[in-house]
């Protein structure tokens, strides 16, 4: 990779700084210095010395924000502040995986792997999503027995089945897991039983759950386990494909 633009890539200036700096002498590859933007380099198997510093190469990166409520899911937007504003690091090529509705707040996975986002999102993974709502009154066993048997949303299908538990203190707080991410999906379900949904959030995405640490508007980088973990999404698929064949 052109040596210019995987700095530039890691957020250490805009390629023309980059260049500027590389021809003045202030990068080194496995010791040599390098005066050449161009100098094709191997982040995987060399050291490459910039401004006096290491520079760590990783090609993907994941963050786990709490997306605050009233931004929106989107990297640009001509009114609300978007998810992406959270992101102090480099933007170039995150995005977030999925979208959470405007008053939706919680677990938002922001990342450049695009091949990840797309397993994580496909309808035939049926990945779940566990939601805490708060809805405008209680929810009884109907309502608990009619989303595990799948409800009418309007769609050309009924909703997946989804897992309803109330908590015992109040009838009205719950935790919803759904394997499915249509649009407004739990509001419509709710909505389907007669309730509106007053307080949405989401505290888990596949084996992904929302740091208790976090503020809504923070954000870390995953761990390589939690990384490791989603993944296996993937090789499930692999294993299954292969034994198919
Ligand atoms: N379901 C909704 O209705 N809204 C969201 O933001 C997420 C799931």
């Amino acid at each position: 990779m052109r040596l210019d633009k995987l700095l530039s890539d890691l957020g250490m200036g805009t390629r023309s700084e980059v260049k500027r700096y590389i021809r003045k002498g202030f990068a080194a590859v496995d010791g040599v210095k390098i005066s050449d933007p161009g100098f094709q380099a191997d982040p995987d198997g060399q050291k490459i010395f910039y401004l006096g510093k290491e520079v760590c190469y990783q090609k993907y990166a994941y963050y786990m924000l709490y997306k605050p409520c009233g931004c929106v899911t989107a990297r640009s937007d001509g009114i609300h502040k978007t998810v992406m504003d959270y992101i102090r690091e480099e933007r170039k090529g995150l995005s977030p995986a999925g979208r959470l509705d405007l008053d939706t707040e919680g677990l938002l996975l922001i990342t450049n792997d695009g091949h990840l986002s797309h397993e994580l999102l496909s309808p035939a993974k049926h990945v779940k999503k566990v939601y805490e709502a708060r809805l405008d009154g209680p929810v009884t066993d109907l309502d608990v027995k009619a989303f595990r048997e799948g409800v009418e949303i309007g769609d050309d299908t009924p909703a997946k089945p989804a897992e309803l538990s109330v908590s015992e203190e109040d009838a009205s707080f719950v935790r919803v897991t759904v394997t499915e991410g249509r649009y407004h999906q739990v509001k419509r379900m709710f909505a389907a039983v007669g309730k509106q949904v007053l307080f949405l959030k989401r505290i888990q995405m596949g084996s992904l759950a929302l740091d208790p640490a976090l503020l809504p508007g923070e954000y870390r980088s995953l761990t390589q386990r939690e990384i490791d973990e989603l993944k296996k999404i993937e090789s499930k698929r692999k294993m299954r494909y292969n034994t198919e064949i």
